[in-house]
C-alpha cells in the first residue's frame, strides 16, 4: 500500500486503485509549502472531525475532483449544504466502499465546524482493505475505548496515532495506544505544525524503540510503502 504523509494529520493512500485522502490541511500549514492541494484528485476524502487543520483544503479538493465525503452524520451534512455529496456516518458503524470497509470509532475530542456549527462527535476510523488493516485514530486523547479496536478487526498493520500533545494525546501517551490495540508498527501525526506540538523526533522514535514498538516519523511529502 502507497501513503504520502502531507502534514499535520493529511495523508493520502492508494487503496486498490482508489485515491483516500485523510484530514487535508495543506494551504495552511508553512510546512507543506511544496505541495499543492489543486495537484491531489483523490476519490474520497475522510474527515475525522471538523476544525480546522482537518478541513480546510477540503473545498478546493472537492472542486477539482468527483471525490467524496467520508465523515460524521454532522460534518457530511455540513458540506452537503455547500452542495457537496459524501456518506454521514456515526460512531460504531462500518460500510464497505470500492477500497475496502471503513468503521467509525470513538475519539475523545470535540468538533466544531470552521463557521461555529457544530461538528458532532469526532472519529477515528478502522480500514480494512484486501491489503492491509489500519487505524487512524483523529484527534485524541488516549482511551481505554481503544481496547475495543483489536476485537472489532483483523490484527493491524499498522497505526496513525497524534503524537503532539497539548490539543491531542502525546507521544507517551501514543505508546499505550499502541499497547492499547496492540500495534508495533506507528506512523505519528498532529506534531510540529504549530509551537504548542512541537516535537524532538530523534527522542520520540527512541521512546518507541526502548519499549519495542516502531514509531515512523515521515516528512512532509515522503512516501511509504507498507
Ligand atoms: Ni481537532
Ligand atoms: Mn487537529
Amino acid at each position: 500500500m502507497h501513503i504520502s504523509y502531507l502534514g499535520h494529520s493529511s495523508f493520502l493512500f492508494k487503496i486498490n486503485g482508489k485515491i483516500i485522502l485523510v484530514d487535508p490541511f495543506i494551504s495552511g500549514n508553512p510546512l507543506a509549502s511544496d505541495i499543492n492541494p489543486k495537484d491531489i484528485q483523490p476519490d474520497y476524502i475522510l474527515l475525522t472531525h471538523g476544525h480546522g487543520d482537518h478541513v480546510l483544503d477540503v473545498e478546493t479538493i472537492l472542486n477539482q475532483s468527483n471525490a467524496k465525503i467520508i465523515s460524521t452524520y454532522e460534518v457530511v451534512e455540513w458540506f452537503k449544504g455547500k452542495g457537496y455529496d459524501g456518506y454521514g456516518m456515526n460512531t460504531g458503524g462500518a460500510y464497505t466502499f470500492e477500497f475496502g470497509q471503513v468503521k467509525l470509532v470513538s475519539a475523545v475530542h470535540s468538533s466544531m465546524l470552521p463557521d461555529g456549527s457544530y461538528g458532532g462527535n469526532p472519529v477515528g476510523f478502522v480500514i480494512e482493505s484486501e491489503q492491509h488493516t489500519f487505524y487512524i485514530a483523529g484527534d485524541t486523547a488516549l482511551t481505554l475505548d481503544m481496547k475495543l479496536i483489536p476485537l472489532l478487526c483483523a490484527p493491524l498493520d499498522f497505526a496513525i496515532l497524534p503524537v503532539g500533545g497539548y490539543f491531542t494525546m502525546d507521544y507517551k501517551d501514543a505508546v499505550h495506544a499502541a499497547q492499547f490495540i496492540e500495534c508495533k508498527k506507528i506512523i505519528g501525526c498532529h506534531y510540529n505544525t504549530f509551537d504548542f506540538i512541537k516535537i524532538n523526533k530523534a527522542e520520540v522514535i527512541e521512546y518507541f524503540k526502548a519499549r519495542d514498538l516502531e514509531i515512523m516519523l515521515p516528512e512532509i511529502g515522503e512516501s511509504l510503502d507498507l
